[in-house]
């Protein structure tokens, strides 16, 4: 029987499910299994890394009733969706229905990942500094704000595109191209300077930031080629400014939870602010309604606050006065893709991975699968392999070590992630 909000004692301990596939659901089983608390973790519908720490379950995690169902059969404490595609679809609104506390917020909220345009107009309402923006729908609509704006161009695809809807180019043709293949854009201002990864924990009225982190959206060396999900991501960031988690929460991640509370549509769950330091102050470039991916493989490793208690706490209205902390160490991870990530992935290439005492670095399964008997590449961004140090540079050196090491036919990754100080 799941229990009702509020009633998880501590010394009881919890069972609980992640949903995702990830190399973010990895880094998350991973944490909670360091947790005193958790007692039982379970995933669905998980990767061959994530069964090493979990037991799988094969359901459609994109239904509200068999993750519903899933969880009460096994009697679990608190659900934890990782991606959006879920949160979009409705998943924990159907879990809190049937008072399972679930860390993922609902449909409506997780609409400020599902539509670049609710968000822009939900951060309009709330005050919150971002590029300027049209919606368009027709082509006539689009090379105007395309000549409005000036280049360089950045035009988004309004839906969901696993973080390779947008296009941002000095080219009008392309930018116009782009915003033709898509049903609605958002054409906006460039904003220039340094990005920023921050996420917000929120049980819908408090939120609390956590350390920020730098991701690598550009699949080749020196920001070059398409923009991918995410190539790879250090934390901290010894150039921010020090005072970034404050200023984030003050001007971004409180006036967004408290917009969402007053329009009844509370978001609880993870708030991940993508923002520009821009020479005119922060300004957002995104929200996503989730842990960023690859950013959660080095903020997870770093976090010395019991994750299954804090997740527990932000899914049952308990953060206030909570804090979450980090250890000063440094992380780097960075992403071994598949063979044509991120156009034309080709999959079924074994991977051979080092044995335990060849590899000092964390290796976070993703888009891998066991096929007769072998490990294969079956998705994009196969593995996440994060190095640790006392410095960045240490921990730089610790996954590139480890990554070198590991044999996948066509696999590709990045040579440059945390090497400068700053993107
Ligand atoms: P998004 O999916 O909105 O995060 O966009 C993907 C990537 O495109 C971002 O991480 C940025 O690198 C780039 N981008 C998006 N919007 C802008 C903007 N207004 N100015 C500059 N770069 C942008
Ligand atoms: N790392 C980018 C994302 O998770 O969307």
């Amino acid at each position: 029987m799941a229990r009702s909000e509020g009633q998880v004692g501590e010394s009881s301990g919890m069972k609980i499910l992640v949903i995702g596939s990830g190399g973010r659901e990895h880094a998350i089983c991973q944490s909670l299994a360091k947790d005193p608390l958790t007692t039982e973790i379970h995933c669905a519908p998980g990767n061959p890394g994530i069964a090493t720490i979990a037991t799988l379950h094969q359901i459609n995690t994109e239904d509200g009733n068999a993750v519903t169902e899933l969880a009460t059969a096994l009697g679990i404490d608190l659900v934890v969706i990782g991606p959006e595609v879920p949160l979009i679809a409705g998943v924990a609104d159907v879990l809190r229905a049937h008072h399972i506390p679930v860390f993922g917020p609902n449909k409506a909220a997780a609409e400020l990942e599902g539509s670049k345009a609710f968000a822009k107009e939900v951060m309009r309402a709330a005050g919150v500094a971002t590029a300027e923006a049209r919606v368009c729908t027709t082509p006539e609509e689009a090379a105007a704000a395309l000549d409005l704006f000036g280049p360089p161009y950045v035009v988004k695809d309004d839906g969901l595109a696993a973080g390779k809807g947008v296009v941002v180019t000095h080219d009008r043709g392309e930018a116009l191209a782009h915003a033709a293949a898509c049903a609605r854009v958002v054409i906006e201002e460039f904003l220039d300077g340094p990005e920023v990864s921050l996420f917000g924990i929120s049980d819908g009225t408090t939120v609390i930031p956590m350390d920020p982190a730098q991701d690598y959206k550009r699949v080749r060396d020196n920001d070059e080629g398409p923009n991918t999900g995410g190539m790879g991501a250090y934390s901290p960031l010894p150039w921010a400014p020090a005072n970034i988690k404050n200023e984030v929460q003050r001007t971004v991640l409180q006036p967004m939870i408290d917009e969402m509370a007053k329009r009844g549509t509370p978001f609880a769950g993870l708030l991940y602010a993508g923002l520009a330091l821009t020479s005119k102050g922060i300004k957002i470039i995104e929200f996503n309604a989730r842990f960023g991916d690859p950013e959660t493989e080095v903020l997870l490793p770093r976090l010395i606050t019991p994750l299954a208690t804090l997740l527990m706490d932000a899914a049952t209205g308990n953060l206030a006065g909570k804090s979450v902390e980090f250890t000063p160490d440094a992380a780097v991870t960075v992403v071994l893709a598949a063979q044509g990530y991120p156009e034309q992935v080709v999959s079924g290439a074994e991977i051979t991975l080092p044995s335990e005492n060849e590899s000092s670095a964390t290796i976070f399964h993703a888009g891998t699968e066991i096929r007769d008997g072998k490990l294969v590449a079956a998705k994009g961004r196969l593995l996440t392999i994060t190095g640790m140090g006392a410095t960045l540079e240490e921990a730089r050196t610790i996954a590139y070590k480890t990554i070198t090491r590991i044999k996948v036919a066509g696999g590709h990754y990045r040579s440059d992630i945390a090497a400068s100080k700053q993107k």
